[in-house]
């Protein structure tokens, strides 16, 4: 049976967008499935809020029905800043009345990690069972990501911190590990001797809305290929751990990130990007970057990754395209076939699929078909979001998905020894001819 413990959650920025839209509905869709034991909820913020209008301000995104009543009655707040102890204290009285199984989520920018990490841990707020959750971005560099690391492994141990990567938490982000190392027909040719290119892609279809202040800071290469993508790349590239277990897969992981080199780089700004709210106008912040990577070792010897992430392009979808056919050694080649592929769509669609050659009735000409595994048919179109089953993993003490302190700093000295070139302008909805050409062997898989 279900173990059911008495967790506090603790929404440190607790009336932010991510804790509004994404965290406090999570909580609640956990609630109604059973997850949660006896809980409390305590959501923190500068202002001056009563109870009761903290919930209303959490509420407003919450798709209601008649468990929310139950639900709502264990929300709590407490007023706190983060730079005053104080608010602290407030926090540790209210704690006091609450299940000891704390979990303490730094929903929040990252300039704030620092202090409030030394808060939590001078007012021993974080005891043994304890889990602190760090939002991405960790850092803005391996400078700045080394000294928050140093701080937090100075205070807590490496067992009670989870950095967060919600991508890694997305169905099909999991499905990875799963179509890798449980399926014996799949591993075997997942290799330079079979694979002829691998592609990591992950595009937008809006530009940086409201996140204009932030995103200029960042760009795409450090707000999306440094996490994200970095991290699709460790889960395609690793080698079979030892055992599927957080230490193992994340051993494997650290030894594909140190053995990255990046070979090629191009980078673009669509027009109408210094314009935006937040943005500098003489901005020269990337919004789109394609690399070109290898990984060292024998497994991948060759084998190209190319990785694109961008904004305001055609279309939104996120996913790998593994080629094979290297060489193209089937007894047709050449024949009007085409190269075999698995494609393991993340988003919008979700599923996997492996593209073959197949026979046109009434002769011997070939096309493609796909032999598809589609996820919500499978499942239904309601499965757990990637926060739902961070939480729910977190809540288990799982560290498998989230990210461990040499992982994010490897992630770092890649980002930081880029050089990256000045962006090319492109239209919004348009790819711009610099990606297309930027494949010299192939094209971009979906992208149009
Ligand atoms: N929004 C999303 O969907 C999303 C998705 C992925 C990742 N993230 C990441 O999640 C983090 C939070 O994003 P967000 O969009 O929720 O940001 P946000 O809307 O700006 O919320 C920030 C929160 O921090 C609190 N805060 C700020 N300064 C404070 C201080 N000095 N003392 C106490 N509280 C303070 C704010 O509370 P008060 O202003 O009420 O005091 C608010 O609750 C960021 O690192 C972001 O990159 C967000």
């Amino acid at each position: 049976m279900e173990t059911k413990s008495d967790e506090t959650f603790v929404l440190l920025g607790g009336t932010g967008d991510l804790a509004r839209k994404k965290l406090l509905p999570s909580l609640f869709n956990l609630y109604k499935k059973g997850k949660l034991g006896d809980f409390d909820v305590i959501g923190t913020s500068r202002h001056d809020l009563s109870r009761e209008e903290y919930v209303r301000h959490v509420g407003v995104n919450i798709n209601k029905d008649e468990t929310w009543d139950e639900f709502k009655e264990n929300i709590r707040f407490a007023r706190l800043n983060f730079y005053n102890p104080e608010g602290y204290e407030v926090l540790q009285k209210k704690l006091l009345g609450c299940g000891d199984q704390r979990l303490f989520y730094l929903a929040t920018l990252p300039q704030h990690f620092d202090v409030i990490t030394d808060n939590l841990a001078a007012l021993d707020l974080v005891n043994e069972t304890s889990k602190v959750l760090y939002e991405k971005p960790f850092g803005e560099d391996l400078r700045s990501a080394k000294k928050l690391n140093r701080t937090i492994n100075e205070l807590f141990p490496e067992e009670n911190i989870y950095r967060i990567d919600h991508y890694l938490d997305k169905e099909l982000v999991g499905n990875l590990s799963i179509l890798r190392f449980s399926n014996s027909i799949i591993e075997p040719i997942m290799n330079a001797e079979y694979v002829d290119q691998i592609q990591i892609i992950a595009s937008e279809d809006f530009g940086v809305g409201e996140r204009g202040g932030f995103y200029d800071r960042y760009g795409a290469v450090k707000d999306f290929f440094q996490s994200h993508l970095l991290q699709l790349l460790s889960l395609v590239g690793m080698s079979t751990p030892e055992k599927l277990d957080a230490k193992c897969i994340r051993d494997e992981k650290v030894r594909v990130l140190q053995g990255v080199s990046i070979m090629d780089t191009m980078t673009g700004q669509y027009e109408g990007y210094r314009d935006e709210e937040g943005v500098d106008e003489d901005s020269t912040t990337e919004t789109l970057a394609a690399v070109k990577a290898s990984l060292d070792g024998p497994r991948w010897q060759g084998v190209p990754f190319y990785i694109l992430t961008g904004k305001n392009l055609a279309k939104k979808y996120s996913q790998i395209y593994i080629q094979f056919d290297k060489n193209n050694q089937s007894a047709m080649a050449g024949d009007g076939t085409i190269p075999n592929s698995l494609v393991v769509s993340i988003q919008p669609d979700r599923g996997i699929y492996l593209v073959i050659n197949t026979k046109v009735p009434g002769g011997m000409q070939t096309e493609p078909a796909k032999m598809e595994f589609c996820h919500a048919c499978h499942h239904g179109p309601n499965t757990p979001s990637a926060y739902e089953n961070l939480l729910a993993q977190a809540l288990a003490g799982d560290q498998r998905s989230f990210i461990r302190y040499d992982e994010i700093e490897e992630q770092w000295r890649i980002v930081d020894g880029m050089k990256l070139p000045e962006p090319t302008i492109y239209k919004p909805g348009k790819v711009p001819p610099e990606v297309h050409n930027f494949i010299q062997d192939g094209e971009w898989h979906g992208l149009s």
